[in-house]
């Protein structure tokens, strides 16, 4: 098979690797993939001419399957357009991923079906908003509706803050378009963990669970990012609570979306706060996580292909996906200043003594190639997986490889998966 891979991040280098180890695959293409995506596919640029051009492409070179990785082609309806070119492509219709491309869309759907979530209410005029949280006790969580590259929710403990974050998102247009709307919701206290499931519409198969790490520093503080490591398996979300989840959350998304007229196919990531042992949607995703991926991927020991061609196919029910019981914890580093302003080009160090490591594996995120080197060229510039018998031991061994990388003004979190600690003594 032919395949093409679209994104350029660490999750769409740790789809292309899982790819790589198929035995169906004889060739894939990625767009525009990075520095590290460049040593297993072929790279392209991404085309001027957008997603017609995109479908010729795959036309000409006879691609077997295409798969999503970030969200904005999915909200922008590439999976309609390829399909009605005769063309197979894995993620969700448009129609479907408006479930990540409109905050206000997914809690009013949460809200018809009674699944799960914090209180809200959604807003049009800052007006109205601003009086809403003067008239009502913190904290607030405030979210803009349209899709702002993960930096669209603000949790605020002042009102001050409150107010100053409607006035950027309604009418600065820090978000441009996406912030003209908003949601302010309850602000829950708990632990969260990220639930993600791939669907055929019908049958609903559950990838290993997952715990990512939001906020740029140690102990969960300062600004949200993309996401600065996570791990699998999360405790969290095992056991019990596993089956919770999809009873009360997955399961009558996947039907109340089928009863509004649209059949969800592709992958459905329900990032989740549990709270007092019961599971509340904080937000979904129609995609992989970045970086959840990279554990959870790195865990799967089946062949990844058949099942993201079984959930286009719609014959998702003949497999059972096959897991390897060990733990695996994924530390990013990332630029100087991320998420804010950083620098770019900042040789990195240090690669090639991960590459023979067993069960140590490097997914390059902002980096390309420049005069020979890997530089970085983005804010999550790579992250580094370690896979152990135990979360413990994983930890030690990635934060080891962790050491013998560097660039300029590199930085990470030196507690990711200490949450989880407390489930394993
Ligand atoms: P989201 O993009 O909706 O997942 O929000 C980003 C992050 O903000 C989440 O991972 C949570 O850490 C936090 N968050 C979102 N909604 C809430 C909420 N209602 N209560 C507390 N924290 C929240
Ligand atoms: N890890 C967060 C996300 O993929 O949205």
């Amino acid at each position: 098979m032919k395949i093409l891979v679209i994104g350029g991040g660490g999750r769409e280098h740790t789809l292309v690797w899982k790819i790589a180890q198929s035995s169906l695959v004889e060739k894939i293409f990625c767009c525009p993939g990075n520095a590290g995506i460049s040593e297993l596919a072929e790279c392209i640029a991404v085309p001027a001419g957008g997603f017609q051009e995109l479908k010729d492409f795959c036309l000409q070179k006879t691609v077997d399957l295409t798969i999503v990785g970030p969200e904005q082609p999915l909200v922008d309806g590439i999976v309609d357009q390829f399909t009605a070119a005769g063309l197979k492509i894995f993620g969700s219709n448009k129609a479907a991923s408006i479930l990540e491309g409109s905050k206000i869309f997914a809690k009013q759907f949460l809200a018809r079906h009674n699944i799960p979530t914090a209180s809200f209410r959604s807003f049009s005029s800052a007006a109205s908003a601003a009086e809403y949280v003067k008239s009502t006790a913190g904290p607030w969580v405030v979210k803009a509706d349209g899709l702002a590259a993960g930096k669209g929710v603000v949790i605020c403990q002042e009102q001050s803050l409150a107010l100053d974050t409607i006035t950027s998102m309604m009418e600065q247009e820090q978000f441009g378009l996406a912030g003209k709307s908003i949601v302010i919701e309850e602000c829950l206290q708990g632990e969260e963990g990220s639930f993600i499931v791939l669907t055929d519409g019908e049958t609903i198969m559950p990838l290993a669970s997952s715990q990512d790490h939001k906020p740029v520093f140690d102990g969960d503080q300062g600004p949200n990012t993309g996401g600065m490591g996570a791990y699998s398996p999360a405790p969290v979300l095992e056991g019990p609570m596993s089956q919770k989840i999809m009873t009360k959350i997955i399961q009558p998304t996947i039907s109340g979306l089928a009863a509004e007229g649209i059949k969800f196919k592709g992958v459905l990531y329900a990032g989740l706060m549990i709270v007092d042992n019961e599971p509340f949607v904080l937000e979904f995703n129609v995609r992989f996580g970045d970086p959840e991926t990279q554990p959870i991927l790195t865990r799967l020991k089946s062949d990844l292909v058949p099942l993201l061609l079984a959930s286009v196919e719609g014959n998702l029910a003949d497999f059972s996906p096959e897991w390897r019981p060990e733990s695996s914890i994924l530390v990013v580093l990332a630029a100087g200043g991320y998420p804010g302003k950083y620098e770019k080009g900042k040789v990195i160090s240090g690669l090639e003594t991960l590459a023979t490591e067993k069960d140590i594996i490097v997914f390059q995120a902002g980096t390309k190639i420049s005069d020979g080197a890997t530089v970085t060229s983005g804010g999550r510039v790579l992250g580094i997986t370690a896979l152990a018998e135990t979360l413990p031991l994983a930890r030690e061994k990635v934060y080891q490889a962790v050491e013998k990388v560097h660039f300029d003004q590199v930085h990470y979190r030196t507690d990711i998966g200490m949450k989880a600690l407390k489930y394993l003594e």
